[in-house]
């Protein structure tokens, strides 16, 4: 019997687009052979018509017009791949208003705007699904919703911005600096026209709140995330994290404390021996902590044309499956828990803390007094000076368990004082 076929409308056709059109064409059979079901590419909108492109379609296939592709009565699945957060965010609820499911690697519309799609896909009875927009090909969200179902998840921490990842990965190996191993991503082609969004951990962050909804149950607005990007790493934080048996990465962290969810996207002197430790260059990998699973890692691309565009086929296959079961529901609420996002302030970790001072005598007793008047215990201190210069040294610390805002606090009277020559350092330290 022939496979039924299920009409497909693609809006964008760049880096991921090409390779689901790709996947589409070369493992039509394949798919239809493992689940009876054909997808079929109806049309392609994309902003540039005129452009050449890897892989060729009919240009009776091609507009430059999404709504026209959404309005199609012979698509049954919108597939977004234009990115940002408009138009793509309307046409989404544009497709959803007109009874189409939804698959986008967009985690930008999900992170910012996805209480509202997900309202509007439940209204409607459609389906929204959005692995892609997290981790590539890692297939993180169907395992946090699907495979985990059995656990209440205690804490996820993952590497999942590649560039981020590369340039700490120079760093650390090569000896770079920040400047340098910016300059090495942008020649290799590892970071985007603009990277500002991954430097700054804001790409993380979007990813972040995904993983905890999947996660946790819980809607996240993106205010509610803590964010702190890369470019303040200097070799030094390198070097002293290596000679106490530390690497420094950008987690992303969501993890159950006291009731409440921490939230937070910075980078952090992670243990060497952490898994998640040993994840170099562009590799992203989400490290998952369950009550009944105990430890879990996956390890894997997140980005690029294939591995993006095998979730977002896998997506796609998904929805057609879904919404041909017998009792089909419109998307299965996200947010099912009533657990609160604790405030950046009430976290605690241990942290590292790097103060570049002027070489005097007592210098080291009065940063120690300012932590000691917060309540912040030192576990490690070195000085790295140089005899009689006064304007190259460090004092660099270790802390037990402090409180986010004892440190804050301190830090900026420790700043302010006359022996200071730049701001302190600080990273916060995971086991
Ligand atoms: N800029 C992102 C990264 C691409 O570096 O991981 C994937 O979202």
């Amino acid at each position: 019997m022939a496979a039924k076929e299920i009409g497909i409308g693609l809006i964008g056709m760049g880096t991921v687009g090409t390779g689901v059109v790709k996947i589409l064409r070369e493992r039509g059979d394949t798919i239809a052979a493992r689940t009876g079901l054909r997808p079929v590419l109806r049309q392609v909108a994309v902003r540039n018509l005129g452009q050449m492109r890897e892989v060729a379609l009919p240009p009776e296939m091609m507009t430059a017009d999404p709504q026209a592709v959404i309005a199609r009565p012979d698509v049954d699945i919108v597939v977004e791949l234009m990115g940002g957060y408009e138009p793509a965010r309307t046409l989404v609820l544009k497709a959803i208003e007109s009874g189409k499911h939804v698959v986008t690697a967009n985690k930008a519309i999900i992170a910012l705007y996805g209480q509202e799609i997900f309202a509007a896909a439940r209204e409607k009875g459609v389906l929204v699904y959005f692995e892609a927009s997290v981790g590539g090909a890692i297939p993180i969200l169907a395992a946090l919703r699907e495979s985990f179902v059995a656990n209440e998840i205690r804490a996820i921490f993952g590497i999942v911005n590649g560039t981020t990842n590369y340039i700490l990965t120079r760093m650390t190996e090569d000896g770079m600096d920040f400047g340098e191993a910016l300059a090495e991503a942008v020649r290799g082609g590892y970071a985007e026209a603009d990277p500002t969004l991954d430097l700054e951990g804001i790409d993380a962050a979007h990813k972040l709140a995904i993983l905890a909804s999947c996660a946790f149950g819980i809607p996240v607005d993106m205010e509610d995330v803590y964010v702190e990007g890369i470019s303040e790493v200097c070799p030094q934080d390198i070097s002293y994290a290596r000679e106490f048996g530390y690497v420094i990465k950008l987690l992303a962290i969501a993890k159950e404390a006291g009731g409440s969810i921490e939230l937070r996207v910075h980078p952090t002197m992670l243990s060497r021996h952490h898994p998640l430790a040993s994840v170099r260059e562009t590799y992203n990998a989400i490290y998952v902590e369950g009550d009944a699973i105990g430890k879990a890692m996956f390890l894997g691309r997140g980005a690029g044309r294939m591995p993006t565009a095998s979730a977002v086929v896998s997506d796609i296959v998904e929805a057609i499956l879904r919404s041909r079961e017998a009792d089909f529901q419109a998307e299965r609420s996200l947010y099912w828990n009533r657990k609160t996002i604790q405030p950046m302030s009430e976290v605690a970790c241990k942290f590292y803390l790097r103060f570049p001072i002027v070489d005097q005598p007592g210098v080291i007793g009065k940063i120690a007094t300012v932590l000691g008047s917060h309540g912040i215990s030192i576990t490690s201190v070195r000085a790295s000076l140089v005899e009689m210069t006064t304007n190259a040294g460090h004092v660099e610390m270790l802390t037990h368990r402090a409180g986010e805002a004892a440190v804050q606090q301190a830090l900026q009277e420790i700043n302010a004082l006359p022996v200071m020559r730049d701001k302190s350092m600080y990273l916060r330290i995971e086991e």
